[in-house]
């Protein structure tokens, strides 16, 4: 069994975005209900221990709502660790909510590893305490529980087709490290986390064919939709996400179980539940999640 809670389902800025006036923002302002936090799950194999995937600026406030990630001692935590997908804001700046002193295992690309150490603002986490470990593309590990023991929980990262980190472009070569997907299994479930995509290459649909449970890059739902909303010049394609209405197709006949879209931009149409967007993807089998939603595998 691998148990998921979704702490996060928005992508970087959330919804809303504090800065942004566009209609899904000014709507989730007056309905809480359509509020999201940035991208983030929860996985854990025993219902005991927990690892993150990926670390976001809202990770404080997730973890208060999700009971299964509170101390059950004075001082402790039930998170083992966190694996990071890629080294984007959104991705790593929860890591600093963490820094209290609990022992967690961090993996990471080599690359985002880097990007740690370069960053002394990082050093917040005692080494004593946080063990970093530099995962490779095709090479299976299973994340450590607190003893030692291993968690049941193995996890093959991928290259995600992408692109390098967007505050590193100009000063970093893109690389195939930058952006990984993650191929996790237990007991022959397969969970298949690519929450940031940009073209389902026939490598990315060879990883996700046949999963049980895909959580999916589903930033935009149409590639120019920045531009065509007015909110910025850059198309889906150039920050390195496919649009949903390319990859819903293109996921279509992989023989995957759920689907579940991650990482949303608040632009997303699909957002809205009366949004004739939100019903083609439903229809098309595809989840869009809610804060705090459970899922069992
Ligand atoms: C992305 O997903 O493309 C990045 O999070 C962009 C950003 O940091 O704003
Ligand atoms: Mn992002
Ligand atoms: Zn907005």
């Amino acid at each position: 069994m691998i148990k998921i809670v979704i702490l996060g389902s928005a992508a970087g800025g959330g919804l809303p975005q504090w800065n942004c006036g566009c209609d899904n923002c000014l709507t989730a302002r007056r309905e809480p209900g359509l509020r999201a936090s940035q991208a983030s799950i929860a996985i854990s194999g025993d219902g005991e221990h927990w690892f993150l995937i990926n670390a976001s600026p809202d990770l404080r406030q997730q973890i208060v709502d999700t009971p299964v990630l509170h101390p059950r001692a004075l001082r402790h935590s039930p998170i083992a660790g966190v694996i990071l997908t890629n080294g984007e804001v959104d991705a790593v700046t929860g890591l600093l909510s963490l820094r209290e002193g609990s022992p967690f295992t961090l993996y990471a690309h080599q690359r985002v590893q880097e990007i740690l150490r370069a960053n002394s603002i990082f050093n917040a986490l005692n080494p004593e305490k946080v063990t970093r470990i530099a995962i490779e593309t095709s090479v299976a590990f299973e994340p450590t529980l607190p003893d030692g023991s291993g968690s049941g929980l193995l996890i093959e990262p991928f290259i995600a087709p992408g692109k390098t980190t967007l505050y590193l472009e100009g000063v970093a070569e893109n690389d195939e490290g930058d952006t990984l997907g993650l191929r996790i299994t237990r007991n022959g479930k397969v969970l298949v986390f690519l929450a940031a995509c940009a073209a389902v290459t026939p490598e990315a649909a060879d990883r996700l064919a046949g999963a049980d449970l895909v959580f999916f890059d589903g930033t935009l739902w149409r590639d120019d939709e920045l531009i065509a909303l007015g909110l910025g010049q850059k198309t889906g394609q150039r920050m390195g996400h496919i649009a949903m209405d390319v990859a819903m197709p293109a996921l279509a006949d992989l023989g995957i179980g759920r689907k579940v879209f991650l990482h949303i931009n608040n632009s997303n149409p699909a957002w809205r539940r009366d949004a004739p967007e939100r019903l083609q993807a439903e229809q098309a089998g595809w989840i869009i999640p809610a804060d705090g939603m459970e899922m069992t595998l």
